[in-house]
């Protein structure tokens, strides 16, 4: 036999300490250091070189146990059927090779059934039922022997205390995950905050946590639920032959199962299976890591058995994790368009939840305090569907012993100006305003979006080209721009150039709210906007109210009046809008429209489908402007659903709700504009 280098032995020996080290900070005190992508990484290091060094395997190596340490303070329980685990699969090359030994091993010529279901991320748990009613409810622990938790799984909701329906076993051990809603465990740790208590790092540590609480009472007050997966014993009768069915049974017995098991065949299923609820994923009320596949058939699974720790009946396929680790290279500020300072950490590339990340938002300065985030610490990043990467938390224990805290900068980063935080505001300013270049790109950038002034081709990289050259330093600016000015500039052809001066010629006819809107004053959005335009009717109007005037307006409040009347008082700000009038910046005359300003009297409006003589754009503007709203989404309180061709699901969801729908004509009849 081959003799294993040292190095070889200290690596074994490393992993095995270092496992056990995560093992009881996972198992034991429901507070995990490192993701459990890191986890996995260990140990399947680990198993590859004791399968390459087999007599190197010892009975305490953590390869060769199930589950974590029982905590003292429960009684121990022993399950009357033993608490497998599952083997991983992390490609679709690992399912194939599951489905050919599964084949193999059946000498099956056929396509194999599949009961597929979610992979929930909770705790493992068997509750006992004789004749009928809840005798005990026990953890996994090893496998073997678990903890006695009956008091805790007494107060779950969803668990019943006596079984429905007839014709259950004498003895019966439902075997099924516990865990914990998002919802339920951000309220938890909301709650848990406002006390000053500990939070937890996520929903499964949550959901361990309160299961394992000695006093049922804390227990009771944690919003646990709970999935029946399968079943340990059954005594006294016979259940169905088909896992799926079994499941069905449970499911009349009044334990809840899945609602998102399906039976499939073969690999192009089960991987049909996996695509399909990893895209379900981000919308599901609780978190799952990744989809179980078990082979429907009792008998099948009786004839293909056991090996060490996990049937060979079932395979998990995990999705890919959506928490990893990396190290924070820097810590910079950025200077947003009202000169907010945010603080985002440049960190090393890292793969997380299918993309790779190299920055995340921290925020503001209190979240960068709260979450005491370093250079040179390591970090959980957490990535979850197309949600903005965040940094989690710091693992405390990896950080390097010389680290500096991150502090507020004096000054602006971009302009030098001087940084300034309002009393009990958790953003800092750049007071620099349009002196500040980054203050000032953001600005044009929101100018120049597509529901301010909607200017075509005028995107980020032009805009800092042309702050950068000095051509633009304000929003007037931008309609002084000559065709050769842009010819200049690098990467910009004649074409472009003149496409550019175009839809800046065309961006001018606008409406009054577009343009309010487009200003960028603090606070004031699209619907501010459109409730300033609709109240005052004429920008005049507008600039000379007093903040009082303003607070007539509805729905807004006196600090955004105080916003909105500082921006108009402040001369630089004057010369600008003075400049863009004059530039050919306009819109409608309200006069005649003010008249019917109200014609659809706060009417609700949902749009559909594309319409052929306006934009859905266009459309929205119009109903605003006679004094309607727009929706996006069709309910009850929906007044009329406009269907244009090629209507969507919400046509589908008026029809349900007896919405009114409205035709193209018929719209625009009511807008004053055709028939
Ligand atoms: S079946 C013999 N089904 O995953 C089969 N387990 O990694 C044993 N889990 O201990 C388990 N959802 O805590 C099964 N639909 C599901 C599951 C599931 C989550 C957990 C369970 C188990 C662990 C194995």
């Amino acid at each position: 036999m081959k003799r294993a280098p040292a190095s070889v032995r200290k690596r074994i020996g490393r992993l095995r300490a270092e496992i056990e080290h995560h093992n009881h900070r996972y198992h034991v005190l429901d507070d995990p250091e490192i993701p459990d992508a890191e986890y996995d990484r260990m140990m399947v290091e680990l198993r590859a070189l004791e399968s390459e060094h087999p007599h190197l395997v010892t009975p305490d190596s953590p390869t060769q146990r199930v589950g974590g340490a029982p905590v003292s303070g429960f009684a121990e329980v022993r399950h009357r059927t033993p608490m497998l685990s599952l083997d991983n699969a992390f490609s679709r090359e690992e399912v194939e090779a599951f489905d050919r030994r599964v084949r193999e091993r059946l000498e099956a010529d056929r396509d194999i059934e599949y009961a597929c279901e979610p992979k929930l991320d909770g705790l493992a748990v068997s509750l006992t039922y004789r004749n009928g009613t809840l005798e005990l409810g026990a953890t996994r622990g090893d496998g073997a022997v678990g903890e006695d938790v009956t008091h805790n799984i007494r107060t779950i909701q969803s668990v019943p205390l006596r079984l429905a329906g007839r014709g259950w076993p004498t003895l019966l051990e439902a075997r099924g995950e516990v865990f914990m809603s998002l919802a339920g465990f951000r309220e938890m740790n909301r709650r848990a905050a406002d006390k000053g208590e500990k939070v937890f790092v996520n929903p499964r540590n949550a959901a361990a946590g309160s299961l394992r609480q000695l006093d049922p009472r804390l227990a009771a007050s944690r919003p646990l639920e709970i999935f029946f997966y399968g079943t340990g014993l059954a005594e006294g009768r016979k259940l169905p032959g088909r896992h799926s069915e079994i499941l069905a049974t449970m499911r009349d017995w009044g334990l809840r199962t899945s609602p998102e098991m399906r039976v499939v065949e073969g690999v192009d299923g089960m991987l049909g299976y996996y695509e399909q609820m990893g895209r379900r994923r981000a919308r599901l009320p609780y978190q799952i890591d990744g989809v179980v596949y078990k082979v429907d058939s009792v008998a099948r699974q009786r004839e293909l058995g056991f090996i060490a720790r996990a049937p060979r009946w079932a395979i998990a396929h995990k999705f890919p994790a959506e928490e990893e680790m990396t190290r924070v290279k820097a810590i910079e500020w950025q200077v947003g368009r009202t000169g907010a300072l945010t603080p985002v950490a440049r960190l090393e590339p890292v793969f997380v939840g299918g993309a790779t990340v190299s920055n995340a938002t921290l925020h503001n300065f209190d979240e960068l305090q709260r979450k005491d985030v370093r250079v040179g610490d390591m970090v959980i990043l957490r990535r979850a569907g197309d949600v903005i990467p965040e940094v989690v938390r710091v693992i405390l224990e990896k950080r390097p012993s010389k680290t500096s805290i991150v502090r507020l900068p004096a000054a602006c980063p971009v302009c030098g100006s001087s940084v300034e935080r309002e009393e009990g505001e958790a953003i800092a300013r750049c007071t620099g305003a349009l002196v500040c270049s980054a203050q000032l790109k953001e600005s044009l950038r929101h100018f120049a979006s597509r529901r301010a002034m909607d200017i075509e081709g005028l995107g980020t990289s032009l805009i800092d080209q042309l702050v950068d050259a000095g051509l633009v330093e304000n929003p007037a600016d931008l309609y002084r721009l000559k065709v050769q000015q842009l010819e200049e500039l690098e990467r910009m052809g004649a074409k472009s150039a003149a496409n550019i001066i175009e839809s800046l010629g065309r961006s001018k006819a606008t409406t009054l709210a577009r343009f309010l809107f487009a200003l960028g004053i603090r606070d004031v959005g699209e619907s501010t906007a459109d409730a300033l335009a609709r109240h005052f009717r004429t920008l005049e109007a507008l600039r000379q109210a007093t903040v009082s005037q303003i607070e007539e307006v509805p729905d807004i409040g006196p600090i955004t009046a105080g916003h909105v009347h500082a921006f108009f008082a402040e001369k630089r700000n004057a010369r600008v809008i003075d400049d863009l009038v004059r530039l050919g910046v306009h819109w409608p005359e309200t006069r005649g429209a003010a008249a019917r300003s109200n014609v659809l009297g706060g009417k609700t409006f949902v749009l559909t489908g594309a319409l052929s003589s306006l934009s859905r754009d266009q459309a929205g503007d119009r109903i605003r402007e006679l004094g309607g709203k727009v929706s996006g989404s069709v309910s009850k309180k929906t007044d009329y659903v406009v269907a244009g061709s090629e209507p969507g699901s919400k046509l589908r969801k008026a029809t349900e709700l007896g919405v009114k729908i409205l035709g193209e004509d018929e719209f625009l009849r009511m807008l004053g504009d055709g028939g």
